[in-house]
C-alpha cells in the first residue's frame, strides 16, 4: 500500500493562510468594515408591478374583443382592462408565463392577426416586435385578435 505523501506548502498558498488568519484588532476592523458594508446596501427593485384586474374597482363586463386561440382552435372574449393571457386562463388555455408584468418573456406569442396594445413590452426585442411577437401577459385589445396558441 502506498504511503500518502504530505506536500509543502506553496509561497501563495502560504500567503493566502497568513491573510486568512487575521486575528484581535486587525480582524476587528476587518468585521467592523463589513459589518458597515451590510448597513449600506441599497436594493433596487426592477420590473414593474404585477397586474391586479381587481385593483380598478373589480373587472369589467364589458368585451373588448375576442381573442381565437388558432393553436387551441378556441375563441374566448377579452373583457375591457384585461389581457389575452387573462382570456387564456379563463379559457383553459395554457400559455406559459412567470412575471405576468412584461418582463421576462415567458408569455410570447405570434399575433397572427390585429392589433394590441402592451402597456409594458420589456421582454421583446426588435425582431420578436417585427416578427409579430407579443407578450400575453400584457396585451390589451380593443377588437378581435387572432394569436398563435
Ligand atoms: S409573463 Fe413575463 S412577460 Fe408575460
Amino acid at each position: 500500500m502506498p504511503r500518502a505523501r504530505t506536500m509543502p506548502p506553496t509561497q501563495s498558498a502560504t500567503k493566502t493562510r497568513a491573510c486568512s488568519r487575521a486575528s484581535g484588532p486587525e480582524r476587528l476592523a476587518s468585521n467592523s468594515r463589513i459589518i458597515d458594508s451590510v448597513t449600506q446596501i441599497k436594493t433596487e427593485a426592477f420590473g414593474t408591478i404585477k397586474r391586479d384586474p381587481t385593483a380598478k374597482g373589480g373587472p369589467s363586463t364589458a368585451i373588448a374583443g375576442n381573442v381565437f386561440f388558432q393553436a387551441s382552435n378556441t375563441s374566448a372574449p377579452v373583457f375591457a382592462g384585461a389581457t389575452i393571457l387573462d382570456a387564456a386562463d379563463e379559457a383553459g388555455i395554457f400559455i406559459d408565463n412567470a412575471c405576468r408584468s412584461g418582463t421576462c418573456g415567458s408569455c410570447r406569442v405570434k399575433l397572427a392577426w390585429g392589433s394590441v396594445r402592451m402597456p409594458v413590452e420589456d421582454a421583446l426585442t426588435k425582431e420578436d416586435k417585427a416578427g409579430g411577437y407579443i407578450l400575453a401577459c400584457q396585451a390589451e385589445i380593443s377588437g378581435d385578435v387572432v394569436v398563435d396558441a
